[in-house]
């Protein structure tokens, strides 16, 4: 029977780019899709669907959009419109990508939760919650902060102090403050929607549902069942409604009220498969109600509380076919040098920079794939064993055996190999492919298939390398460039460099679930069609038969070492903040240091060179009139003479710091080449240039520039 599998990873939220664990937890979940899309050969035939999408939903991002005078579509669209870089740069291949803001998420979370309101497992409950009276929106205890209430720390969030670790609530906090226009929240009692996850029913199907043999890793199964508690009483409802304004999906029958982002992001995996199957013209419901139809599911250990109580208590309650066909992967975190990332260590990682370095992706799928098994363990990335890795297993091991062979088959015999195969070579192809297990001979791919199936990539990888060493070991024993010397050798030459790239080829097939561009390119050397896994099976002499006598193309170089000084470019440099790490008040500093204090500024962006700098055209311009914005709060519309013969029509985020009369006739600085944009008011042509401190509460001030006496409109500033 075709097994139907609908793979799936954690929606990230549509507040900012990827980061490294996004790209991590997306190779994993890529490598096992591939690996699945090779097995084409009749009964082991699989149907794979990769689908993600966007977390759009929730306060952050509503907040980040009015800041930037735009809608929370248009900043979610823009978000949205750097995916591409990412996912292609390292080679992750979702079959469809969508969002949560989407009219297949509303219909869908809309009618989960009326079969739920029908179960009965819906209530409500009015609750005191904190109130900004100037911005008129419920709070989040993080929108909230205050003075610590056991340390007395300035400044922290309303659920715990980063200076004591104190946990507590908002109402604990000395003098409290909203966020957003620092003023004193109120209580005021609102109606909010809660899921029952406390009803006896939600406990009995879980305790079961987790305990299905193959749904969740062991260690998975032990957690939540701690969560559960013996009799479930540990189990609370769950408040999945928020206040308008609110950018969410309105909760029928509810006015003003929108459902928790938590509520409506796991039903985005259902959302963009249905969209995709729309696309592809495939029957979404009799997908998900077909008895073969799996989801598997991969996601990081940080939100397993989401994924394992509410989303199959929500999904089981509403009568949902998925939920007895979700398996779940959890994954630790990546650590750098067993230490969580950080940016002011220097050990922060980021995508695009590994990108923009020119560092091929495959040598990093292949280092997290090398460290990746199935338990929920952390993953520790070390430069130094990053390179050797690569350098050591892939240069030195797989891309060498066609380097040293491949370049005898060109010149030598005209691109063709061998017809036939001595006796000698073919005892070391099954010796490679092959392994004697309690003296049964078995197939090496049969427990490399395994370990893919069961996500420990590390155990195929190392098995895989097994095979690169016997193979060398055959090259080094049979010296090619020895034989090529000697006229009378030319026919075991040929002999050899053949059974080396049929081995070559083996390794390549095994390995292209990890390194799917390489293989790509390997296939076209060899003249093969696409690789599957069928490909593999080595008895019936299939492996040799399918090579012998063909003719390969040329041979290109097919992936180069790592430098290491690569690594150093990779990382974020250590910045200034790392000064702020150590404890405060530390005596030799003190006395050795002669610099200023470290204050608490904004990490400094990555290094760039002149030519870089000299693609910003600043220039001085002169405020020639200046607006409020109708409808915004935040904008002013300024119009600027740059020198230009022409007026300019910018909007800036500068309300709050700036009477519009305070800067007609002042000059300013202009970035001069910024692509106009559209905003909702209108096109703004180019950006002044203001500055703000990275802790808005400790100054919420913005401060516009403003060049000495003596500047003039037009003139670049350089
Ligand atoms: O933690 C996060 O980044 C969430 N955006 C994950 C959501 S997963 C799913 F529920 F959509
Ligand atoms: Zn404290």
């Amino acid at each position: 029977m075709t097994r139907k599998l609908f793979v799936t990873t954690a929606l990230p939220y549509a507040n900012a780019a990827f980061h490294i664990g996004h790209i991590m937890e997306y190779i994993q979940a890529d490598i096992w899709v591939r690996f699945q899309r090779m097995q084409r050969d009749g009964a082991a035939d699989r149907e794979v669907h990769f689908v993600g999408a966007d977390d759009t939903h929730g306060t952050p991002i509503m907040i980040a959009a009015e800041k930037e005078g735009i809608t929370p579509q248009q900043f979610v669209a823009n978000i949205a419109a750097g995916r591409a870089q990412y996912l292609d740069g390292f080679h992750i291949a979702f079959d469809n990508w969508y969002s949560t803001d989407s009219p297949e998420n509303v219909d869908l979370s809309q009618s989960i939760y009326r079969k739920l309101r029908d179960t009965g497992l819906i209530v409500t409950k009015t609750v005191d919650r904190f109130f900004d009276p100037v911005k008129g929106m419920f709070l989040a205890d993080r929108n909230i902060k205050g003075e610590c209430p056991k340390c007395g720390a300035k400044n922290q969030y309303g659920d715990n102090c980063e200076v004591c670790g104190a946990a507590y609530q908002p109402t604990d906090l000395v003098n409290p403050f909203s966020v957003f226009t620092n003023a004193t929240p109120v209580m005021k009692p609102s109606e909010q929607y809660f899921f029952k996850l406390s009803d006896p029913r939600c406990f009995e199907f879980l305790k079961d549902w987790l305990n299905t043999p193959g749904r969740l890793q062991p260690e998975m199964v032990n957690k939540v069942s701690e969560w559960l508690g013996e009799a479930g009483e540990k189990l609370a409802d769950w408040d999945i409604s928020r206040d308008a304004p609110y950018f969410g999906i309105p909760i029928p029958d509810a006015p003003g009220k929108f459902f928790y982002v938590w509520m409506d992001a796991p039903v985005g995996y259902l959302a963009s498969l249905k969209n995709y199957c729309d696309k592809k013209g495939i029957d979404f419901d009799a997908f998900l109600n077909d008895p073969s139809t799996e989801q598997i599911h991969f996601i990081g250990k940080d939100i397993v509380s989401f994924h394992l109580l509410f989303w199959p208590a929500m999904l089981k309650f509403a009568n949902h076919p998925v939920i007895d066909k979700l398996k779940v992967n959890v994954h630790g975190f990546l650590t750098v040098n067993n230490e969580k990332m950080s940016k002011s260590r220097g050990t922060g990682i980021s995508p695009l920079r590994y990108l923009d370095l020119g560092m091929n992706p495959e040598w990093l799928r292949y280092y997290i794939a090398f460290k990746l098994n199935s338990k929920v363990e952390d993953l520790d990335f070390n430069g130094e064993d990053f390179v050797a890795r690569v350098n050591s297993d892939l240069i030195g091991k797989y891309v060498n055996i066609a380097s040293r062979c491949a370049g005898f088959i060109a010149k030598r015999f005209d691109g063709k190999l061998a017809s036939t195969l001595s006796e000698g070579a073919q005892s070391w192809i099954n010796r490679a492919l092959t392994v004697d297990v309690n003296g049964v001979i078995v197939e090496r791919q049969a427990s490399i298939a395994a370990h893919f199936e069961n996500r420990e990539f590390g155990k195929a990888l190392r098995e895989i390398m097994e095979i690169a060493d016997i193979t060398n070991q055959y090259v080094d024993e049979n010296k090619p460039w020895i034989l090529a010397k000697d006229a009378e050798k030319t026919a075991e030459l040929h002999d050899v460099c053949t059974t080396a790239l049929i081995l070559f080829r083996q390794l390549t097939i095994l390995l292209s679930p990890v390194l799917p561009g390489v293989a790509k390119n390997v296939a076209s050397f060899l003249n093969d069609a696409e690789f599957t896994w069928a490909d593999t099976q080595v008895f019936g002499d299939a492996v040799s038969n399918s090579m012998l006598g063909r003719t390969i193309g040329a041979y290109s170089h097919l992936m180069t070492r790592m430098d290491a000084k690569m690594i150093e470019a990779l990382f974020d440099a250590p910045q200034a903040a790392a000064a702020i790490a150590a404890p405060a008040g530390d005596a030799a500093n003190d006395a050795v240091s002669a610099a200023p204090a470290a204050a608490a500024i904004e990490e400094l962006a990555p290094e760039i060179k002149i030519d870089d700098f000299l693609k910003v055209d600043l220039r001085i311009a002169k405020i020639v009139n200046c607006e409020l914005v109708d409808g915004s709060d935040k904008l002013l519309r300024l119009t600027l003479d740059a020198g230009e013969g022409r007026l300019r029509n910018v909007f800036s985020g500068i309300r709050s710091a700036y009477q519009p009369e305070e800067l007609v006739g002042k000059l300013t600085v202009l970035v001069a080449n910024l692509a106009p944009r559209k905003m909702k008011f209108g096109i703004s042509e180019g950006m002044v240039m203001a500055a703000s401190s990275a802790d808005e509460k400790a100054n919420p001030g913005i401060y516009i520039l403003n060049p000495w006496p003596g500047a003039e409109p037009g003139m670049r500033i350089r």
